[in-house]
């Protein structure tokens, strides 16, 4: 073909790459705003405060720890295409993951997640009885590491979402693997990390567990994977053998 400009398909991946938007001039922060408004206007997303009775944390505030309404909808669109009934979590903090998830099981379905913290979890046992989820939702407080160790081998998850402190990510997806079930979805948020994992030598030890868990997923070569840049980066991973 004569006249057509040759395609990077690198330069295809996001929505503000030149080629995927020679439509709309703007600086990137306005850009992104309404980039924003749009998806929550066409999804129908709400903010969490306004889609659930919220008891919040006086220690943390919930918009610097839990998912944003875009991270929520997309755990919410995974549990429903995949026909998750088992779902396992790290990292509740006030529940809200866990209660998105929840609305999207089936009859009969359940979620575990995993809280360290008891401020924490008080506040996501209070979240899930308020809103109407407590007999979906198992809470395990405890370590993670622990809590893992003591889950029955034979109860497999359709989907484990890991999203708990980010420097031992390798070794949960290693401990989690015989619990989810062939053909299941691993879901590893934060997969970027904030950029440290673009550094060589990632900046925190937060960005170093990541990448350490990105090395693993990058051996993972039999699981259908890829990494999704919504959010802070969001690892799916297909175990194989289904
Ligand atoms: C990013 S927040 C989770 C946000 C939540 N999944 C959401 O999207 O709303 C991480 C949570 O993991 C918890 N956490 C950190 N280390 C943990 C561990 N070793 N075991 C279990 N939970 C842990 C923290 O207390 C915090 O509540």
């Amino acid at each position: 073909m004569t006249g057509q400009q040759r395609v990077n398909l690198w330069d295809k991946i996001l929505p503000d790459q030149p080629i995927n938007n020679d439509h709309y001039a703007a600086p990137a922060d306005a850009y992104h705003r309404l980039l924003l408004q749009e998806i929550a206007r066409s999804s129908g997303l709400k903010m969490p405060i306004d889609d659930f009775k919220l008891e919040l944390s006086d220690k943390v505030p919930y918009e610097a720890m839990a998912s944003s309404p875009v991270g929520l909808r997309f755990l919410q669109l995974l549990v429903k295409m995949t026909g998750a009934r088992r779902v396992l979590e790290i990292g509740a903090f006030i529940g809200l993951s866990a209660m998105s998830m929840a609305r999207a099981l089936p009859k009969g379905g359940e979620v575990v997640t995993i809280e360290k913290f008891d401020h924490f979890a008080a506040i996501a046992r209070n979240n899930f009885k308020n809103n109407g989820l407590a007999d979906k939702i198992t809470l395990m407080d405890g370590d993670a590491f622990a809590v893992i160790d003591s889950l029955p081998k034979d109860k497999l998850f359709d989907m484990v979402f890991i999203d708990g402190n980010k420097e031992r990510y390798a070794h949960y997806f290693k401990a989690l693997e015989p619990l989810l079930r062939p053909g299941g979805l691993a879901v590893i948020d934060d997969s970027l990390f904030h950029g440290d994992v673009l550094n060589p030598k990632p900046k925190s030890e937060k960005g170093q567990g990541v990448k350490d868990f990105l090395d693993v997923a990058a051996e993972c070569k039999d699981w259908l994977r890829l990494l999704v840049p919504i959010s802070n980066g969001t690892m799916l991973m297909v175990k194989p053998g289904a």
